[in-house]
């Protein structure tokens, strides 16, 4: 990113956007937009590959789009992103170039394309040996963040595509409950571990990776070139460590962008190679969109520029996810990662302390479940939260009669989150409590929803490997995009270090020896939690 591009508060079509809101912005409705101009839908839908996306349920209009776009040029959005994938250091604070979508281009077309097929080719045919080998039939990734979320989405989004009698599981937290569990399910004999990490420093991911190697001795193993294998930047630590079957990345992988790598190796044995090609085939469409489609129509800058309207203009500090589709169950905590680990910055390039938000809180459910839960604050909290519903027109199961019910919920929510229900449809409607001798008009206020309420709507065609991988690279690229307006540094995470350096100073202090139990030096709090946690004081 070149740090002289303009902060999007540092330019004219800011100072626009902001009349523009005063004037069109924060009153908006839904309903009059719909109502005054029946091409709505039509200018506010977009086709992006595998991805049709519904703008129109947005606090937006075409002017708006106007001024956003202007903001986009202003910022000089189209030469950082071709800077970006041209292989600048699009990454300063770390000094690295940030090229993930180099992972999914085709043989011969992107940067680095040599070391990257030869890495993939020997990943996936390790991938398929694994998902052939009738010996194994439990794979364990160890792995955390970003070498364990995309992963852990991705096998369970993809289910459809496994092959009866082998599990993929995942294990990323330092605390034994994950593990020992699952240890005591497996066979030593008949598991693969996976030990996944870009720096292979990871203090969760190592204890992990020790504890499966002392199971897999005690148990009698003695093979562990065939029982363990490693994905990491660091292959000399993975040797030390033992493992021999290492495959590599580079340091131009993020770990939150990294699962196009050698760390989608759960992924590739789990579906096996021809779909992790169609994977990366799908990312890579939509990577080619964002390079090459003009800024109005490009889907991923929209949805950054939508962010940035919502969060920095309408105040809207957070944004659902409702997958209506039970295998994407895990997305909202891998968006979590890759938005709020990116974009949750306080300073500009330049260091300045930002005079406004940036990440929203990013959270959600699939539906339908969700209905039943925090439906009832969207619907008629006091915090406008806009929701993003993702509908996938034909299911990979064969139950009948239930995927009908399922779109209809989804249709239904956004309707209901638009349209609302005045407080006059609410007294015209009868409701049994009315006769238990509650006033009837406050009743009518209890049962009126305020409507109005933003939504997105995506539709995938099904939820295929390539459809996924294009659904995920519109979201890194939609990321990039608000990053790149605030003009922060999307792609660090320094925010992690202070407490990983606090854990390593407190640890001698909880662990048996001389130190347990010492409270000096400690913030008075703190000494007291340590106090009652070992047992030196009740
Ligand atoms: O939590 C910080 C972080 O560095 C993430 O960015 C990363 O995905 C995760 O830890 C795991 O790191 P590694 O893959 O190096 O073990």
């Amino acid at each position: 990113m070149n740090p002289t591009a303009p902060r999007c508060d540092d330019t004219a079509a800011w100072a626009a956007l902001a009349g523009h809101w005063q004037a069109h912005g924060r009153d908006f409705d839904l309903r009059e937009a719909f109502a005054r101009d029946a091409g709505r839908v039509a200018a506010l839908s977009f086709d992006a590959p595998e991805v049709f996306a519904d703008l129109s349920k947005n606090h937006i209009d075409t002017a708006t789009l106007h001024f956003l776009l202007e903001l986009a040029q202003q910022c000089r959005l189209p030469e950082r992103r071709d800077a970006m994938l041209g292989g600048a250091v699009a990454n300063p604070t770390e000094g690295r170039a940030v090229l993930h979508t180099a992972l999914r281009a085709p043989r011969g077309a992107g940067l680095f394309s040599d070391e990257v097929h030869t890495t993939l080719d020997a990943m996936l045919a390790y991938a398929d040996a694994v998902r052939t080998d009738e010996g194994i039939t439990d794979i364990v990734n160890i792995g955390i963040g970003g070498s364990d979320l995309g992963p852990a989405m991705a096998v369970r989004a993809l289910e459809s595509y496994t092959l009866a009698g082998q599990r993929v599981h995942f294990v990323s937290n330092v605390d034994g409950h994950d593990l020992a569990p699952l240890l005591a399910r497996l066979d030593a004999k008949r598991t693969l571990f996976i030990v996944a990490s870009k720096t292979f420093t990871t203090q969760e991911t190592m204890a992990n990776a020790e504890a499966a190697r002392a199971w897999f001795v005690q148990q009698g193993g003695t093979d562990v070139a065939r029982h363990f294998a490693a994905t990491t930047t660091h292959v000399k630590a993975a040797a030390a460590f033992g493992i021999t079957t290492t495959f590599g990345f580079w340091d131009w992988v993020g770990g939150r962008y990294s699962l196009w790598s050698a760390i989608g190796l759960p992924i590739a044995i789990a579906i096996g190679s021809a779909n992790f090609r169609a994977l990366l085939a799908g990312a890579h469409a939509m990577d080619r969109h964002f390079a090459q489609a003009p800024l109005a129509q490009n889907l991923p800058v929209l949805l950054g520029l939508l962010d940035v309207w919502y969060i920095n203009f309408h105040g809207y500090a957070s944004r659902g996810v409702a997958p209506y589709h039970q295998g994407l169950a895990r997305l909202p905590a891998y968006l979590q990662q890759l938005e709020m680990e990116s974009n949750g910055k306080r300073v500009d390039l330049a260091g300045r302390d930002l005079p406004f938000a940036t990440s929203p809180v990013v959270w959600g459910e699939p539906g339908t479940n969700g209905q039943h839960a925090y439906f009832q604050m969207l619907h008629q909290g006091t915090e406008v939260i806009p929701v993003e519903f993702i509908l996938v027109k034909t299911p990979s199961h064969a139950l009948p009669g239930q995927h009908a019910k399922l779109l209809a919920n989804g249709l239904a929510q956004s309707q209901a989150l638009m349209l609302g229900k005045s407080a006059a449809e609410a007294a015209a409607e009868s409701v049994p409590t009315a006769d238990a001798g509650f006033d009837r008009a406050v009743l009518a206020q209890h049962r009126t929803f305020p409507g109005n309420r933003p939504s997105t709507s995506f539709v995938l065609d099904a939820l295929t490997p390539s459809s996924l991988g294009a659904f995920l690279a519109l979201y890194e690229h939609r990321v990039w995009t608000s990053g790149a307006l605030w003009g922060i540094n999307s792609f660090d995470q320094w925010g992690v270090e202070l407490g990983k350096a606090l854990a390593g100073r407190l640890l001698p202090r909880l662990q048996d020896g001389p130190e347990r139990g010492r409270t000096d030096g400690l913030d008075a709090s703190t000494a007291a939690l340590l106090q009652r946690l070992t047992g030196a004081r009740a």
